[in-house]
């Protein structure tokens, strides 16, 4: 028989189903944590995979990039998800079902092909060679052997060559034919053409999936989370450019617009456990989850603050990251190396320099960067510009700045709030510490 595979990032789930799945014995079930580890499987066609099911809480990759790859691999394997509800969408990527993470194993495989179970005894058929036409997915006989109908028009390869209609699509997979079939070859094939759609949906839901009817807030917390994993690689790795610019904004779009919602939500538990979740994916998101808030304070235009605000957030640090010291943007200022305390000092002139040379940011975002650590009382740095000067998304940036450093000195709570009355809130205007007041009170664990 072919597998059913199982992919979930909480070991406890996999336990539960586990142990749920001896009632079952001629189901024979694999289970992965993370999808890489599941993509080595379901890319192997030296093993039969007669179903698949995918959670979409906590992946450390995009389950639309996981739907894609199925897609490509395993076009006629039923393909379930778990923790989300079934919505006419997933229909498009092939998704043949959906359900809730307290779902149990036997209401899991439901919707599969019993009686091919019961009424064959198939042994273990490894099946051999290759793609046997250009225009065709070759797929492994026994990958049918769980669906209930064929969801393409399947055909079988000729002794004598070419290709025979072997089973038209929605028509049902009888055990005995199927068979008959495994008799002649470990494959079936379906037209190439037909899985193209379905992946290049895939493909563009991902680049617009908070506009996806329906889809849990689990799947957008990990495609966000994925999102924002992948460009602060990308940020760390290779010398700014337009083209990451142009990701920063898609994924700050996307951050944005959640993160508004959570707050319009009023529901606090949640928009904390996202911001959270957020600054253990990235340090930097710590920044920008309390900037993006905090000028929900202001209600300033969302463009401004996405295009102004969001990417001085993400890019401040850049000429620290590219330092010719190496690596400065995550040693504390203490541990700067001697040789590098100046370059670190003046790294908010540096970053907006590198970014004006290599990218096309606008002028108001440069400033705003070149001004991340100046303060309204003219004592920040490094050209302690202070007053009107003072762009107010730079003072909002500074600000942030230096709460962060404070809480990230490990301080208890109370010297913590005690210093920021005493030593942070006297170098910003009143507006501004009103603003952050308002935006940290909405937490219970940040004060
Ligand atoms: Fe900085």
């Amino acid at each position: 028989m072919g597998a059913v595979i199982f992919v979930h990032s909480d070991r406890t789930w996999c336990e539960r189903i586990k142990k749920e799945a001896q009632d079952f014995p001629s189901v024979k079930t694999l289970f992965f944590t993370s999808l890489p580890d599941a993509y080595e499987a379901i890319g192997n066609f030296a093993l039969p995979i007669a179903a698949i099911y995918l959670s979409v809480k906590r992946q450390k990759s995009s389950i639309f990039a996981a739907l894609e790859f199925c897609i490509a691999h395993r076009p006629a394997t039923p393909l379930f998800l778990i923790d989300q509800s079934d919505e006419p969408f997933l229909a498009r990527f092939r998704v043949k079902g959906a359900f809730l993470g307290d779902s149990s194993f036997e209401d899991l495989i439901r919707p599969l092909n019993h009686k091919f179970l019961e009424e064959t005894g198939i042994n273990e058929i490894r099946p051999m060679g290759a793609r046997q036409h250009p225009d065709y997915i070759s797929i492994p006989t026994l990958d049918f052997s769980h669906s209930l109908h064929y969801s393409d028009d399947v055909f079988i390869h000729q002794p004598e060559g070419g290709m025979k209609l072997f089973a038209s699509r929605g028509s049902p997979v009888e055990a005995g034919y199927l068979q008959q079939a495994l008799k002649f070859s470990n494959w079936l094939n379906i037209r190439e053409s037909h899985c193209k759609d379905a992946r290049e949906q895939a493909k563009a839901a991902r680049t617009s999936f908070l506009d996806l009817r329906g889809i849990s807030e689990e799947w957008i917390r990990s495609e966000l989370l994925v999102e924002a994993k992948t460009l602060f690689t990308e940020i760390r790795s290779t010398l700014p450019s337009d083209s990451v610019v142009l990701k920063a904004t898609g994924f700050l779009d996307s951050f944005f617009r959640y993160l508004s919602s959570l707050n319009r939500s009023h529901d606090q538990g949640r928009l904390e456990e996202f911001i959270r979740e957020a600054e253990k994916t990235d340090r930097s998101l710590q920044a920008l989850s309390l900037a993006l808030l905090l000028c929900g304070y202001f209600r300033f235009e969302k463009s401004v603050v996405v295009e102004i605000l969001g990417m001085a957030c993400i890019l401040q640090d850049i000429s620290l990251i590219h330092s010719p010291f190496g690596n400065l943007a995550d040693l504390p200022q203490s541990r700067v190396p001697p040789e590098a305390q100046n370059f670190h000092m003046r790294h908010p002139v540096h970053s907006a320099d590198l970014l004006a040379n290599s990218t096309s940011l606008s002028a108001t975002t440069l400033q705003v960067i070149r001004q991340h650590h100046e303060t309204r009382d003219r004592k920040g740095f490094p050209n302690r510009i202070g007053g009107s000067q003072l762009h107010p998304m730079a003072e909002a940036l500074s600000m942030i700045n230096q709460y962060l450093d404070l809480r990230e000195s490990g301080l208890p709570t109370q010297d913590l709030w005690d210093k920021l009355q005493r030593e942070v809130y006297p170098r910003y205007s009143t507006e501004m510490v009103r603003a952050l007041e308002s935006t940290l009170k909405k937490f219970s664990g940040y004060l």
